[in-house]
């Protein structure tokens, strides 16, 4: 049996990851604000160090696999740390403990994105440069103009959409372009991304706690009903399996359909010389 990390631990899709894990009989070390063996904010990197250290401490240096699923959304009125929760904390988490990775027989990573990185038009350039240069003070800074690309009446009920899509369009660039290189791909550790549609989690219900009727909610949702946090957790699990073999760098969408019906088009997208 294994020993595996889950962020987002308390709540949503990071709870039924936890679950199915452990009902597998795998060791799981849990990590979030509350309700959890570390308590730690990822949105600061004195909060990543500490989760990176008792991580460690916890599996004695050795992990079979981490689930990044902590995060926020775009309602939280703080578009810095939108950023910094949902890409920088991630990112050095993964970093800071690929050794640890490394030293599993079967060792991966898998993160969770979102379908908003292609299905919400406010994707900030500059922004993703900033992230990917791993300039997360100047990336802070930017992120609160960013907002301004939103028209006035999304911004009122999504106060960080534009630094919420960036931070998950650059994580899912983040892992296609890390997957790949030597330190991750040669060492065995294989990495990839989940990106979820609207899934019913304290996160999308938010205080109201009532579902939105899915016919009527802001993207299309083909199979007229929303994600429940198992369904996200089944593919979790299959991603962090020693038997998921032969795949890496990949970004895949569970999302009932939304980005599928919104970009028919745009993916698989033809190799230009
Ligand atoms: P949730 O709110 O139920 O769970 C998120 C967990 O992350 C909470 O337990 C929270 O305490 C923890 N967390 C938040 N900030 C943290 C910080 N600074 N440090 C440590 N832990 C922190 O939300 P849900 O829906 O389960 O979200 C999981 C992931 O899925 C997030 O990354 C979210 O952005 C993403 N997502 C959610 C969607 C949805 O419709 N629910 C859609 C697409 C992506």
């Amino acid at each position: 049996m294994g020993t595996y990390a889950v962020t987002g631990f308390a709540s949503g899709m990071g709870a039924a990851s936890a679950a199915v894990l452990a009902e597998a009989g795998h060791t799981v070390i849990g990590v979030d604000l509350r309700d959890a063996q570390i308590i730690a904010d990822l949105g600061t990197p004195e909060g990543r160090s500490t989760a990176v250290e008792q991580i460690l401490q916890a599996s004695e240096g050795t992990l079979d696999g981490i689930a990044a699923i902590a995060g926020v959304g775009p309602d939280l009125r703080d578009p810095a740390a939108v950023m910094s929760i949902n890409y920088f904390g991630p990112v050095a988490l993964l970093e800071g403990l690929r050794p640890a990775l490394a030293r599993s027989e079967a060792g991966r990573a898998v993160v969770i994105g979102s379908n908003s990185a292609t299905t919400v038009p406010f994707i900030d350039q500059t922004l993703v440069d900033l992230a990917l240069e791993g300039e997360e003070e100047s990336a802070r800074r930017h992120a609160v103009k960013a907002q301004e690309a939103a028209p006035a009446e999304v911004r009122a009920f999504a106060p960080s959409i534009s630094a919420y899509a960036t931070s998950k369009f650059v994580l899912a660039r983040w892992v296609r372009r890390t997957a790949v290189v030597p330190e991750w791909g040669r060492e065995g550790v294989l990495l990839n991304a989940i990106a979820p549609g609207a899934v019913l989690t304290p996160l999308m219900i938010g205080s109201t706690g009532t579902a939105p009727d899915p016919d009527s909610f802001s993207t299309p949702m083909p199979l007229g009903e929303f994600g429940r946090p198992e369904e996200i957790a089944f593919w979790v699990h299959q991603f962090l399996r020693p038997e998921a073999r032969f795949t890496t760098g990949s970004v895949l969408y569970v999302d009932g359909g939304t980005d599928a019906a919104m970009r028919p088009g745009d993916f698989p997208t033809a190799m230009t010389f």
